[in-house]
Parts: C-alpha cells; sequence; structure tokens
C-alpha cells in the first residue's frame, strides 16, 4: 500500500477553478466563435446548449465520479473501481489521446504567444486586412518560428504540472481564473457597443430551425465534448483529487454552465465585432487571428483591448493544456511508477515532437495529407469529433453497465451525506440515452 498522500486539490474553490480552467479554452475562444460561423449561427447554439446541458452534465458526473472513486489516473481508475473488467484498457487510447490532443494545442498556443508578443510591442496596428490575412499565412507557414513558439508553450505548460496539483495546478487556476473571467467580460462590453454590432446578434441569436442538420448536431457533440473537456478522461483524472466531502452534480453542474458562458461572452466579443467590420464570420481557424487584430486597430483603445485579448487567450489556453499534460503525466507515474519530475519531462518532449509535425502542416509539410486534411486538421477533428464521443460512451457504458449502481450512488451522495435530486434521469442519460445517441451520430455522421 501506498503510504505517502496523494497529492490534491486543498480547496472547493481550487478544485472548481482548476476544472473550469481545463475546461475553458482555446475551445471557447478561438473554436467556439468559428464553429458557430460557419454552421449557422443560432440553430447550431441551440443543439449545442441542449447537447452541453442534456448530455455532458451527465457525463461531466461520471467522469468525476469515476476519478474519485477510483482515486488514480486513467488506467488505474478503472483497474481500481472493477479489477477484473478490462474497460482499464480503453485509459491507454485515452492517454494517446490526450497526447494527441495536446500536440496540436500547444501549437495554436504557439500562435497565441506570438500575437500575444506582437501586441505588447504594437506591431499589428494599422496593418490592413490583407497585409493581417498575410501575416498569420506567414506565420503558419514559416519553418523554424512556430516550432519555437510551439516549444516555448510546451515549455510553460510543463512548468506548472511539475509542481503537481496543490502548489502547480490549483495555484495557477486561482491566480488566473478570476482574471480571465472580468477581461472576457470588458472585452464582451466593448464589442457590443461598437456601432453595427446589432447585425451580429442577430447571427447568434437568430435561430433558423432549417439550418439544422445531422452535420450540425455532429459539430456540436464535437465542439461540446472539447470544450468540456470530456471523453479522454482529462475530467476522471481531476475528479480523482477532489476531495470526498465535494458535491460532484452540483460542481458538475457549475463547471459546465462557467463553460457555456465563457463560449457565449466570447461569440458575443467576436461575432458583432466580425459584422460590425464587415468580415466573414466562417473565417475558420484564422477567424480570431486575422479578423480581431483589424478590429481592434480600428476601435479607440484597441490596442489595449488587443493585449487584453491575446493575454486571456493565452490564459485560457494553459490552463487547459496543463490538464491535458497532466491526464499523460498522472499515467506515468503512477503506472510506470518515475517521478513526476522526470515523467513530466519526458512526457513533455514527446509530446512536442510529436506536435513538430502539426506545427509544420501549414508549412514543410502542407503536401502531406489524408482524406483532403493536413497533419493538423487531421488530428483536430479525429480528436474531437471521433475520439471524444468514442471515449464518452466508453465511460457512460462502464460507469452504468460495469459499476455497481449501488456504488455510483455511494459517490454522488457523499455515503448517504448529502441528497442528490433527480438521480434517475442521470442513470436513463448514462445508461442508455448517451450510449446510443453517440453511436446514433456517430454512424449517421461517418457512414451516410
Ligand atoms: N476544453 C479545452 C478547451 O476548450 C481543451 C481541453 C482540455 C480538452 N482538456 C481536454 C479537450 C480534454 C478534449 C479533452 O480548449
Amino acid at each position: 500500500m501506498e503510504t505517502k498522500k496523494r497529492d490534491g486539490f486543498n480547496s472547493r474553490i481550487g478544485a472548481l477553478l482548476a476544472i473550469i480552467g481545463s475546461a475553458v479554452g482555446l475551445g471557447n475562444l478561438w473554436r467556439f466563435p468559428y464553429v458557430v460561423g460557419e454552421n449557422g449561427g443560432g440553430a447550431f447554439i441551440i443543439v449545442y446548449l441542449i447537447i452541453s446541458f442534456g448530455l455532458c452534465t451527465p457525463l461531466m458526473m461520471t467522469e468525476l465520479l469515476i476519478g474519485r472513486r477510483g482515486k488514480s489516473n486513467v488506467v488505474g481508475a478503472f483497474k481500481a473501481i472493477d479489477s477484473k473488467s478490462k474497460f482499464y484498457y480503453s485509459g491507454y487510447i485515452f492517454v494517446l489521446a490526450s497526447f494527441l490532443i495536446l500536440s496540436f494545442y500547444s501549437v495554436v498556443g504557439g500562435w497565441v504567444l506570438h500575437y500575444l508578443g506582437e501586441s505588447l510591442t504594437f506591431s499589428l496596428s494599422n496593418l490592413s486586412s490583407e497585409d493581417l490575412t498575410l501575416h498569420f499565412k506567414n506565420l503558419v507557414s514559416a519553418p523554424v518560428r512556430p516550432l519555437l513558439l510551439h516549444f516555448l508553450f510546451m515549455f510553460l505548460t510543463a512548468s506548472v504540472v511539475i509542481f503537481g496539483i496543490e502548489k502547480g495546478i490549483e495555484k495557477m487556476s486561482k491566480i488566473f481564473m478570476p482574471i480571465l473571467f472580468v477581461f472576457i467580460v470588458v472585452l464582451a462590453i466593448r464589442s457590443l457597443t461598437l456601432p453595427g454590432a446589432g447585425q451580429g446578434l442577430n447571427f447568434l441569436f437568430n435561430i433558423d430551425f432549417s439550418k439544422i442538420t445531422m452535420n450540425t448536431v455532429f459539430e456540436a457533440l464535437g465542439q461540446s465534448f472539447f470544450s468540456l473537456s470530456l471523453g479522454i478522461g482529462c475530467i476522471i483524472t481531476y475528479g480523482s483529487y477532489m476531495r470526498s466531502e465535494e458535491n460532484i452534480m452540483k460542481s458538475s453542474i457549475v463547471v459546465v454552465s462557467s463553460d457555456i458562458l465563457f463560449a457565449l461572452i466570447a461569440g458575443l466579443a467576436i461575432i458583432p465585432a466580425v459584422f460590425a467590420f464587415n468580415f466573414e464570420p466562417a473565417a475558420g481557424p484564422g477567424l480570431v487571428f486575422i479578423v480581431l487584430p483589424q478590429i481592434f486597430s480600428q476601435i479607440a483603445g484597441g490596442s489595449v483591448f488587443q493585449i487584453i485579448f491575446f493575454f486571456i487567450l493565452f490564459i485560457a489556453a494553459i490552463t487547459s493544456s496543463i490538464s491535458l499534460l497532466e491526464t499523460v503525466v498522472a499515467y506515468v507515474v503512477e503506472e510506470l511508477k518515475i517521478t513526476r519530475r522526470k515523467a513530466t519531462i519526458y512526457t513533455s518532449i514527446i509530446i512536442t515532437i510529436v506536435g513538430c509535425f502539426c506545427a509544420l502542416s501549414e508549412g514543410a509539410l502542407a503536401d502531406f495529407k489524408l482524406f483532403g486534411l493536413n497533419f493538423f486538421s487531421l488530428v483536430e477533428t479525429l480528436a474531437s469529433n471521433i475520439l471524444l464521443p468514442l471515449g464518452s460512451i466508453f465511460i457512460a457504458i462502464f460507469a452504468s453497465w460495469v459499476m455497481k449502481k449501488k456504488d455510483v450512488v455511494e459517490e454522488l451522495s457523499n455515503y448517504g451525506t448529502i441528497k442528490v435530486k433527480n438521480l434517475g434521469y442521470y442513470f436513463v442519460i448514462v445508461k442508455f440515452v448517451a450510449p446510443i445517441a453517440i453511436s446514433f451520430i456517430l454512424i449517421k455522421s461517418l457512414l451516410f
């Protein structure tokens, strides 16, 4: 038996901010606005809200409870809960998926660092929209610079994870998440008071149900999972660090609501501005990098807002990337029995190497394509739209068909010491609705 106390979150607010930190990230501020733009605005948001609250809240509870019950990493937790089932094999896939996601995540994190640096030196002001488009293209296709930025971002991520949960991840989240919240509200207010912002609001909240197709649902599902960090055991890992007195259901509701709120505020901050200046909302991954600097250079005090924006984008990104790295590091430390220090260094180096392929996918490796996608888009699409939904099916099945119902109820009610409502609803969702609905969406979208 282990005698040393396992590291973990030391306060309720610290645990919540860390989990929200994992959830709120590039998914909300960079991905959400362009995915909404590409998928028709309001109608997409409705589907996204239904999936996030209806399906993802129970799935978030499930990951947290598996983690806290198993008190272990993504492989160890399955083994600890049910030593006979072979579900822990899915943990290996989760570790690999975290790897893949972090490898492209860190590349985008590097771009953010670059733009933050340029905002601080005011070198983005007064560029025309052609210049800005070219500027972004030049950056992502350069031979060396994206690599160096990616190294720097991975280095910063590793420097937090190496300190562990309480002294690294929890501390970082407690300091930076409140700042993130204040700043994003400031930005949203600035954006909404721009002339012409009304058109953007229209796009966001004018719901045209005829725009909802199977593909909208598929994209909304991928976006919800990605944004909530679900499907690869990242939340299982954080759940394992939660204290026994925390209320899992309440925490999940707080996390999901905050994440949605951030996405909507980001949408409110970005989309109205896009319309106010006649840009295309479906501009893809370049949206925040190309469109926003243009907007900032045209509004009063824009250079300050620009610094704020890229700063919060950076904070949001790093509080998420640390959760991805922690998923891998926790596994390596506990299953392969090496020190956290070594585990952090080795895994970061390997992830950095894999990330190089993503970093070069617009430049030196631009000709390498599979299914019409370059390495970066391939990894992004494979991970969010396929691995995350598949992982969630496994997790839901494990909690509702393999684990004893008594154990699940014990964990959700903290051994009967707190009252939990709607458990019936929870079990119906996790046992039937989630596995069936997710499989249906996956099969339908991939095969037909
Ligand atoms: N949720 C984060 C974001 O929105 C990214 C992230 C962190 C993630 N951990 C994850 C995505 C685990 C999928 C799975 O940017």
